[in-house]
């Protein structure tokens, strides 16, 4: 076979590709075309292809480049055929999926608070409007501030060892838990209040809330870590009686309008008198925490002058809250991290 005649045969099937596409008018149509001219098996260009064979060597290259130019041309041909129907048959179309607008969307994953943090957001919110501003004290404590300062004494139980996390850090070793530096995890956030009287001008009016360490054993009302909310107000005429509204107004902001505050007399180290603080709610009383007018000893132990100030604290279990109002039962289903669990407290 001549070059000119292969040539030809090209130019032909270029020709009558060409005005059959610009005129192919459905997908359909234009699938049967791209089988007829690019076809893998029978297409009109394979049979083509097949003729070179036959064209003597010298001129085989010539041919094979004729040949690619006219098989892209055709390809283009097909390309802007499928893109002025839409799409639909193009070589890129074909390897994307169709696109069903009738199914439902994937919903995309949204995180969520977890429901301590959603707590805690929601206390601070409630404490804010009632003019308690918010602190922060370290987890990792001294025993100055988690218990001395806060008059509970070198034999008191609260500082046994095996009731506490005592750390050995690196500048310092394992100190006996009498001394002053020895390095707890903070077994409550009472501490917080010597750190705001050390530091802040009176009056004062606070909440704190975080973290604190007991070595419990896991059960359903025990975990070795837990959250308080710890709240001090001193000023120069704070009063039990404000204790009590302070209670009760977040009581009924938290749980609702039903909820009664009971104190029960009860001996606290830094409060004098000291209370437990127990909730009316869903026909029970539930106790929250402990609460109190601070203890003289305490503002002693700052140089703080008790005749001339006062000042009442509390402090309330923030997991308490939490399950309660979320009805949860189980303190250890809050930290498994199980997202089956937490994802049914949505905020
Ligand atoms: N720190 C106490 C505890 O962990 C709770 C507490 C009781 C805090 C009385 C107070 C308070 O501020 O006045 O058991």
């Amino acid at each position: 076979m001549s070059l000119q005649n292969f040539v030809d045969s090209l130019d032909r099937l270029l020709d009558e590709a060409n005005a059959t596409l610009d005129a192919v008018a459905s997908s359909e149509q234009l699938e049967a075309l791209r089988v007829k001219f690019v076809g893998a098996k029978n297409g009109a260009l394979k049979s083509v292809q097949k003729l070179m064979g036959a064209i003597e060597a010298d001129h085989r290259p010539a041919a094979g480049k004729r040949f690619n130019d006219v098989r892209d041309a055709i390809q283009s041909a097909l390309d802007s055929a499928s893109e002025r129907l839409g799409g639909a048959g193009s070589r890129r179309a074909s390897n994307e999926l169709p696109v069903d607008p009738t199914l439902p969307g994937i919903r995309p994953i949204l995180g969520q608070l977890h429901p301590i943090t959603q707590t805690i957001e929601h206390l601070k919110d409630i404490m804010g409007r009632l003019g308690f501003s918010i602190t922060e004290g370290p987890e990792i404590e001294d025993t100055w501030h988690n218990f001395m300062a806060l008059n509970i004494p070198e034999d008191h139980p609260a500082r046994d060892p095996l009731d506490n996390f005592y750390l050995a850090t690196a500048s310092k070793q394992l100190l006996s838990p009498t001394d002053r530096d020895a390095m707890l995890l903070r077994s409550q956030t009472s501490t917080v209040q010597i750190r705001v009287m050390e530091t802040q001008p009176l009056p004062l009016r606070i909440i704190s809330l975080g973290r604190v360490y007991r070595p419990d054993a896991p059960d359903a009302t025990h975990f070795p870590m837990f959250h308080q909310m710890e709240g001090l107000w001193v000023d120069k005429h704070v009063t039990m009686a404000q204790l009590k509204s302070v209670l009760r107004l977040f009581a009924t902001s938290y749980l609702g309008n039903d909820v009664h505050v009971r104190f029960r007399p009860s001996f606290f180290p830094f409060t004098e008198p000291s209370v437990e603080v127990d909730y009316w709610w869903n026909d029970n009383w539930i106790e929250f925490g402990g609460a109190g007018m601070v203890d003289p000893n305490v503002f002693k132990a700052l140089g703080i002058d008790s005749e001339e100030w006062s000042g009442f604290a509390f402090g309330l279990g923030v997991e308490r809250l939490c399950m309660r109002r979320f009805g949860i039962v189980d303190i250890r289903d809050l930290y498994r991290s199980d997202v089956r669990f937490l994802r049914q407290f949505a905020s």
